[in-house]
């Protein structure tokens, strides 16, 4: 935040009480006059579309929560029951269940938002890594959620997953059966995840209070990535941005709706409305679509070890971004050549979404291969190649300008 606040209590009870806790000036200045750049298009309303789906999460589970029971004879029976008894109960599960994966569309975007406009290159790289923790975070309680209604997925992906510990040199089985509490996925396991699981959002909220505050400590980035140089360059962000991102989540609002209404099942896998049993293997395993391109990476290698490497480091290497990364431009508007590679490198994600949804083949296997290594390479081969190499387009001189030149732009076009 820039200079002092601007918030006078009017009243001698407001005055007593701004002496004491600050709080109503904290969220003027925070939430109201926050100064932003007054060219930040749609693709930056996902943060406060996050941040409403976090709420939504948070308040249908509570409500779910109220009439699931977290033990393995009765898992499965009381979401049924959810489904069939409680007063709109359909409702709060098809909520919570697609909310999930809405949050993960939005969360891709962000962060395919941020790694286009060059978000994450100083001074944002602790405002970024704390997204990647978030994300860590969301992905973490999403598979813990999708064990608990205690399904034929629910219990094999479990299995699947906690499994890859197991592959840990000398102290992996040791591992997988601390995780488990026991010598399989059992009453025990499903009991911790539901712990977790109702946890998790609440370290996530904390989380997302820790990235808010570092954006507000250096401020946002913008579609041209030049920094903020004068107080023309922002606008507060009331109204400007409370209606824009509004606009927007109540859009997203009816995008959700439309999942939850009419094709509540679109995303999820039939095999999860049959009940858990360990004595029957699906014929085919598969995570919710959020993890897929990570799965195809862990089995694009076949060696078991290997493949759980490549699959965590394929996440952990967003954290360093931000230094491997070596364009003195941020955003990928001006870099012609890292625009063209941003684009290859969405698609590769998308094909290994692809790949990690098909039963395993051996032309499969070769497919998820290549575009693992095309993965890797786009992070430690091509990112810090084009910054070396790559001639950037002329930056314009300041925010204003840009919106200038687009503004005059277009009333020329129109005259
Ligand atoms: C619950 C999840 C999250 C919430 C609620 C959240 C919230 C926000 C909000 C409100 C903003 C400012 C508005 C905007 O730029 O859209 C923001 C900015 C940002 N977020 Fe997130 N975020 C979340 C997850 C993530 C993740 C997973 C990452 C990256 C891995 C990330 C990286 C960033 C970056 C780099 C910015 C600055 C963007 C810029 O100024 O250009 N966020 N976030």
């Amino acid at each position: 935040m820039s200079g002092p606040s601007k918030y006078q209590p009017t009243s001698a009870v407001g005055k007593w009480f701004h002496e004491r806790l600050p709080i109503v000036a904290f969220a003027k200045d925070h939430a109201l006059d926050f100064p932003t750049p007054k060219n930040l298009n749609y693709w930056y309303t996902f943060g406060g579309i996050l941040a409403v789906m976090l709420v939504v999460q948070i308040i249908t589970g509570i409500v779910l929560v109220m009439h699931y029971t977290p033990h393995v004879d009765m898992a499965f029976a009381s979401v049924e029951h959810i489904m069939r008894d409680v007063n709109y109960g359909w409702m709060l599960r098809y909520l919570h269940m697609n909310g999930a994966s809405m949050f993960f569309i939005a969360v891709y975007i962000h962060m395919f938002r941020g790694m286009y406009y060059g978000s994450y290159k100083a001074p944002r790289e602790v405002l970024w890594m704390i997204g990647v923790i978030i994300y860590l975070v969301m992905m973490a309680t999403a598979f813990m959620g999708y064990v608990l209604p205690w399904g034929q997925m629910s219990f094999w992906g479990a299995k699947v997953i906690t499994n890859l510990f197991s592959a840990i040199p000398f102290v992996g089985p040791e591992i997988t059966t601390w995780l488990w509490g026991g010598y399989s996925v059992d009453n025990p396991t499903l009991n911790r995840f539901f712990s977790l699981h109702y946890l998790l959002p609440f370290v996530l909220a904390g989380i997302v209070f820790l990235h808010i505050w570092a954006l507000h400590v250096v401020g946002n980035n913008n579609p041209t990535g030049i920094s903020v140089k004068s107080d023309k360059d922002t606008v507060p962000f009331h109204p400007y941005y409370t209606l824009k991102d509004g606009f927007a989540i109540v859009v997203f609002l009816i995008f959700y709706a439309a999942f939850v209404f009419y094709g509540p099942n679109y995303m999820g896998d039939a095999v999860n409305y049959v009940q858990a049993n360990p004595l029957a293997t699906p014929e085919h395993i598969k995570p919710e679509w959020y993890y897929l391109p990570f799965y195809a990476i862990l089995r694009s290698i076949n060696n078991k070890l290997l493949g759980v490497v490549a699959m965590f480091s394929s996440i952990l290497i967003l954290l360093f971004l931000p230094w491997l990364d070596t364009s003195r431009v941020r955003s990928g508007k001006y870099r012609p050549i890292f625009k063209l590679e941003f684009w290859v490198f969405c698609v590769v994600c998308v094909a290994l979404g692809f790949v990690g949804a098909q039963k395993p083949n051996d032309t499969l296997s070769w497919i998820g291969f290549l575009l693992t290594l095309y993965y890797f390479a786009h992070f430690i081969i091509f990112l810090p190649l084009m910054g070396l190499l790559e001639q950037p387009k002329r930056l314009p001189n300041s925010i204003s300008e840009d919106v200038l030149a687009h503004s005059h732009g277009k009333l020329a076009a129109a005259e």
